[in-house]
């Protein structure tokens, strides 16, 4: 049986390039693979933070709408929203019996929260505990994640085990698959690309935006003639994620010679990121929230019929089917 991998697809805001290039181009590649790929919107978790059903409804859409823009093929990966999945609750509780609060006091979202003195929810506090329940209800080999996952990846583990000793053998331990910080995606100002530094190209943008983006990368004062070191510019390492091995070639060359001053360096990287997001974008904007909620209607059933047959067995391993 081919392995069965899962990605939890946050519904938090607006996708930026940082988060394609630095993970779900990634997942797409498992698709292409022999594996069981699974997709699905944490849309509980997401309670935790997003208190708002508006703004939850709305980011559960468009993050599906994205993964199938970008190619996501409902045939081949199983999308799904956790909150279709009651199950998943209902084991939360069972692990909750069988994990101890030291053991996710030194959870890191927990841990970083108390010490920026924010309150702590019971929710944020157990969140390892609900994430554990997503990769072991669906019986999951392998999650990739980046590094800040790996941790909620281990305590799944320790909570299979401790399963496993108390009720008997159940629980296959799943495996992290770390995916490595491709070399963080700089933003528009040289730092990681993330939303709350301002710096995002969205994943969907407009081309106005695009435009707008690149334009206020800011430059030195080189002039025109100078050569220009491709690998401390920040207009360089933006456009390179849109380049083929080819075309990298021609544009570093470009920086080297001389002869191109910031204006045709912003143009070429502008163009170079219109021509990525263009299909991508239309794709995006031509998939209606009807069709969504169909492929999310269709995993929800794939899935359900797996997730019964899993929890029916985990009731009777604990006692409380009759
Ligand atoms: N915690 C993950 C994140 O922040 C999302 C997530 C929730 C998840 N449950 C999961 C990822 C199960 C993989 C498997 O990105």
């Amino acid at each position: 049986m081919s392995k069965r991998v899962i990605t939890g697809a946050k519904p938090t805001g607006e996708l930026h390039i940082g988060n394609y290039f630095g993970a779900m181009k990634q997942s797409l590649e498992m698709q292409k693979g022999d594996f069981q790929n699974i997709i699905f919107v944490p849309d509980l978790h997401a309670l935790i933070t997003v208190q708002d059903k508006e703004k939850l409804n709305k980011s559960i859409l468009n993050i599906v709408r994205a993964y199938l823009a970008l190619g996501f093929d409902p045939k081949k990966t199983i999308i799904f929203k956790q909150s279709d999945i009651p199950e998943v609750t209902e084991l939360t509780w069972i692990f909750n019996c069988l994990t101890t609060m030291p053991q996710l006091m030194r959870g890191h979202s927990f841990k970083d929260a108390e010490a920026k003195n924010k309150e702590v929810s019971v929710g944020l506090f157990d969140y390892p505990v609900l994430m554990a329940a997503d990769i072991l209800l669906n019986q999951i080999d392998i999650v990739p994640v980046g590094k800040d996952q790996k941790q909620h990846v281990e305590i799944a583990r320790e909570i299979a085990r401790k399963f496993n000793n108390t009720f008997g053998e159940f629980f296959k331990e799943p495996k992290e698959y770390i995916i490595e910080d491709v070399e963080t995606v700089p933003g528009t100002d040289g730092q990681k690309m993330s939303k709350s530094y301002n710096n995002v190209i969205p994943l969907f943008a407009s081309y106005e935006e695009i435009k707008k983006a690149v334009m206020g990368i800011p430059t030195d004062s080189a002039a025109l003639a100078d050569s220009k070191n491709p690998d401390t510019n920040n207009i360089y390492k933006i456009h390179k994620l849109f380049l083929t091995p080819e075309q990298d070639e021609i544009v570093r060359a470009k920086y080297l010679n001389g002869g191109m001053g910031y204006k045709e360096a912003k143009d070429m990287c502008i163009e170079s990121i219109e021509n990525f997001i263009a299909p991508i974008r239309d794709k995006f904007n031509s998939i209606s929230d009807k069709e969504v909620l169909k492929v999310l209607e269709q995993g929800k059933k794939q899935i359900r019929k797996e997730v019964e047959k899993t929890m029916d067995k985990i009731r009777e391993a604990v006692g409380t089917k009759l």
